[in-house]
């Protein structure tokens, strides 16, 4: 194979309104990883995925634009990386049901997301799939898609992730088996365990769910006011805090430096009021916030730019690989032009050799117990061989035939007719043929 950058391929949910434990946990690493030398970067927005979720197109449209202007006010570049929005490369839908109908319905039944809600529908006495829609259960088939329409090798994710890497693995490697080819590359998860969860306004984790948040882009005001709710002990100036199972001191940790880092804790031994504390992370954050924010807020003024640089993206990605990856699996699956294949079944002889079906070696056992092998080209038999006494022994007859080592001749065979000499050696060129364009092919 021929060697080319690792494809490092990203996606990123668009919902929500993105807060400090985002940017620390996702966003900020991810940028930094844009950056690595020797890798083709993808970022995308799975906005198809929102759908599953979010139905008021209002909120959708909004939080596409937030988001894709947050990774970009973070710093991603459009013209070091891919980046795009998965409905703007439709191949993906289309890629999506191929694989669809090689998926096992049984793996998609084991699916968290999907168990998790049919655990609830159990336990509240309701049907299994109650309120369940297609698209939920079908939510790892599309994200197969995704990865496996730009062949990534490396999909950086969170754990509870890590499960519909597997699937897309298993997916891409049965679409391979099926069609004979190695279409797909099949994708690794990568897991980041240094990555820190941040806590929220509460000390638990920073979540929507717990509605303890601080908004990455509120305007300073607000995020200081938010800084001030931060949960805190009694304890008052001048007495000693502690670091440990501190909120206030991890979040300012992520924004830190080593020794700043270091410096607070002093404080912290030195008696610190929280006031001052607060103060100190207020500052932190905008540092690092400010700059960000005002490119924030000048990309969202111009939402027509960030349109310009999404379809910008997608457009020259299809092209390049999303749109003849397409066409050749389309053709791999026989979605072919009719012109160009045999239309009626029977008439093999009237076909031109460029298109007559592949011949194939087939092996078998016979209920004497012993192994044969037949080369075939469609129903016509070419040759038949003598009975083996072990598998092992047809296969390595096989191997030496094709690859020249055993003259016809001596193939330990027969056929009723007689053998064609002149068939066999074409199959076997056409056998050839056949394995030198696969090994040439991307
Ligand atoms: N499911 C991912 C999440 O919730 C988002 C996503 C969609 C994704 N398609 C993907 C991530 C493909 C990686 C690769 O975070």
């Amino acid at each position: 194979m021929s060697q080319r950058p690792l494809r490092v391929l990203t996606g990123i949910t668009t919902s929500g309104t993105p807060h400090l434990g985002n940017y620390v946990g996702a966003v900020r690493p991810a940028i930094a990883a844009s950056r690595a030398p020797e890798t083709e970067s993808f970022y995308f927005l799975a906005d198809l995925h929102s759908l599953i979720k979010a139905q008021d197109p209002a909120r959708t449209q909004r939080s596409t634009l937030e988001i894709a202007a947050t990774w970009l006010a973070a710093g991603l570049d459009p013209a070091k990386v891919w980046f795009y929005r998965q409905s703007d490369v439709p191949e993906t839908t289309e890629l999506m049901w191929l694989l669809t109908c090689v998926a096992g319905k049984g793996i998609l039944n084991r699916a968290h997301a999907y168990k998790a809600a049919v655990d609830r529908n159990r336990a509240d006495g309701e049907d299994d799939d109650a309120g369940v829609t297609a698209g939920l259960f079908m939510y790892p088939v599309l994200m197969a898609a995704d990865i496996l329409i730009f062949n990534a090798d490396r999909v950086p994710v969170g754990r509870d992730q890590v499960q519909h890497i597997e699937m897309a693995r298993d997916f891409g490697q049965r679409f391979n088996h099926v069609y004979g080819h190695d279409w797909f590359t099949l994708p690794e998860a990568a897991v980041d365990d240094n990555v820190a969860t941040l806590p929220g306004l509460d000390g638990r984790k920073m979540s929507k769910s717990y509605d303890n948040t601080i908004p990455l882009f509120a305007p300073p005001a607000q995020l200081k006011k938010l800084v001030f709710s931060i949960l805190t002990d009694s304890r008052a100036p001048g007495q000693p805090k502690d670091t440990e199972g501190s909120a206030l001191f991890q979040l300012y940790q992520a924004f830190a430096t080593a020794e700043e880092t270091a410096a607070f804790a002093r404080a912290y031994a030195d008696g610190i009021g929280w006031g001052d504390a607060k103060q100190q992370l207020f500052d932190l954050i905008e540092r690092e916030v400010a700059p960000m924010r005002e490119r924030y807020e000048a990309l969202m003024a111009r939402p027509g730019d960030i349109e310009d640089i999404l379809r910008d993206g997608g457009r020259r990605l299809r092209e390049r690989y999303a749109t003849p990856l397409l066409a050749q699996l389309r053709d791999a699956v026989g979605l072919r032009d009719l012109g160009k294949v045999p239309v009626a079944a029977g008439a093999v002889a009237d076909i031109a050799p460029a298109t007559r079906p592949l011949p194939a070696f087939k092996q078998y056992r016979e209920a004497d117990g012993k192994f044969y092998f037949k080369l075939v080209e469609g129903e016509r038999v070419l040759l038949q061989s003598h009975a083996f006494d072990a598998p092992r022994d047809a296969g390595q007859t096989i191997a030496r035939l094709r690859s020249g080592a055993l003259a016809l001749a001596d193939v330990p065979a027969d056929t009723a007719e007689g053998v064609d000499a002149a068939a066999v050696q074409a199959a076997l060129d056409a056998l050839a043929a056949a394995d030198a364009e696969k090994a040439a092919a991307p």
